[in-house]
């Protein structure tokens, strides 16, 4: 496939643990081959260890300064302070290097090649799920500018947020979005709220196989799962906020490519998940895993004898995992 120089996949991580998520976000991107450059925006915060593991991953590792929206009242209002942060986005406008950019949080999971979304304009992006007339910033295509980067901070200090975080700025700048012109509204197959109790079922088994980025939205993330090192299997208990299977799949990325080279020096989580042993074995197991998934957890390893006869990385591991996917929409929610 052709290299497109001028145009990346962006990401933005402000420590070490949601540098987990953009790691695993990255390794995902990497894994359906796309042809555009992957970038990740970091704040101070992020270790001289952890950014040697980005390095790795991503073309483009881009410092930039906290932006905070200070604006508590509002953010009090979602009981999510930490969205303030989330200001700091905007310096993706500034990477004037590119042509065009898709914006992905750290917190979304590429299921397919969806490199036809630079095929889209600004601010190209999905209904979000709680206000549909509302667009979730989580997937956006945009042009940087250094022009749009000034208006849009002159706009964050004048008007603020209406929800504190860079969504409700974004919809208010962008304010003709839902009615201008439908070719800038995305499918909901590149955002699909990864929420097991939101999603709409009839809707999912119809079309979830098709779904190409899923989205971690709510308080829980990937991350925060516990994971059985000894199974491979994500412990969900009883209040796992998202499809399973996407969370099964979120960890084994992480164990095949970003778990072996974590360092206890790392901050948050992921200094403590350095310290998680994971046998050789699994290890090995973790990189059979698209079969594993398709397969589910703990029926892999009585298929392991199979594991030289697939093409891990090819598009037969990713038949599988719809093949998985589809059995399990069908399977679980009669
Ligand atoms: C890391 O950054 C995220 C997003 O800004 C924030 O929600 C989280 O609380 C931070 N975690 C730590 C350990 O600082
Ligand atoms: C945008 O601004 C940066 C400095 O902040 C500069 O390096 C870059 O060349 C500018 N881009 C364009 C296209 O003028
Ligand atoms: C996700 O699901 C939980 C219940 O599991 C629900 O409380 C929460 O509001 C949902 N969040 C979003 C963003 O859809």
């Amino acid at each position: 496939m052709t290299q497109v120089e001028d145009q990346a996949f962006v990401t933005l991580a402000t420590n070490d643990t949601y540098c987990l998520g953009a790691l695993v976000l990255a390794h995902s991107l990497r894994k359906v081959a796309t042809s555009r450059k992957l970038v990740v925006l970091i704040t101070s915060g992020v270790t001289t260890h952890m950014r040697s593991l980005l390095a790795s991953v991503f073309d483009l590792i881009q410092e930039v300064n906290v932006m905070d929206s200070k604006d508590e009242e509002n953010l009090a209002l979602l009981t999510r302070p930490e969205l303030g942060i989330t200001f700091t986005k905007l310096n993706c406008w500034r990477l004037t290097q590119f042509t065009k950019c898709v914006f992905l949080d750290a917190d979304t999971l590429v299921l397919h090649n969806c490199d036809e979304l630079f095929d889209k304009k600004e601010l190209s992006a999905t209904a979000d799920v709680g206000w549909p007339d509302c667009f979730n910033s989580g997937v956006f295509v945009f042009h940087p500018s250094n022009e749009t980067y000034k208006d849009l901070v002159k706009f964050a200090v004048e008007q603020g947020s209406f929800d504190g975080g860079d969504q409700g700025l974004l919809n208010m700048f962008f304010r003709d979005w839902s009615t201008k012109d439908i070719s800038f509204h995305l499918s909901f197959i590149y955002n699909m709220n990864s929420n097991a109790s939101y999603t709409y079922l009839p809707a999912y088994k119809q079309f979830g196989k098709d779904v190409k980025i899923v989205h971690f939205l709510g308080s829980m993330k990937p991350w925060q799962y516990s994971y059985n090192p000894s199974t491979g299997d994500v412990q969900f208990g009883s209040e796992c906020q998202h499809v399973k299977e996407h969370l099964q799949y979120w960890w084994h990325l992480f164990i095949q490519f970003v778990h072996p080279h974590l360092q206890p020096e790392c901050t948050g989580l992921a200094g403590q998940l350095s310290k998680m042993s994971v046998s050789s074995d699994q290890q090995e197991e973790g990189a059979a895993s698209p079969y594993e998934l398709a397969l589910g957890g703990s029926h892999a390893r009585q298929f392991a004898w199979e594991r030289g006869q697939i093409d891990y990385l090819g598009t037969d591991s990713f038949e599988n995992i719809k093949q998985k996917l589809d059995n399990a929409i069908n399977g679980s929610q009669n």
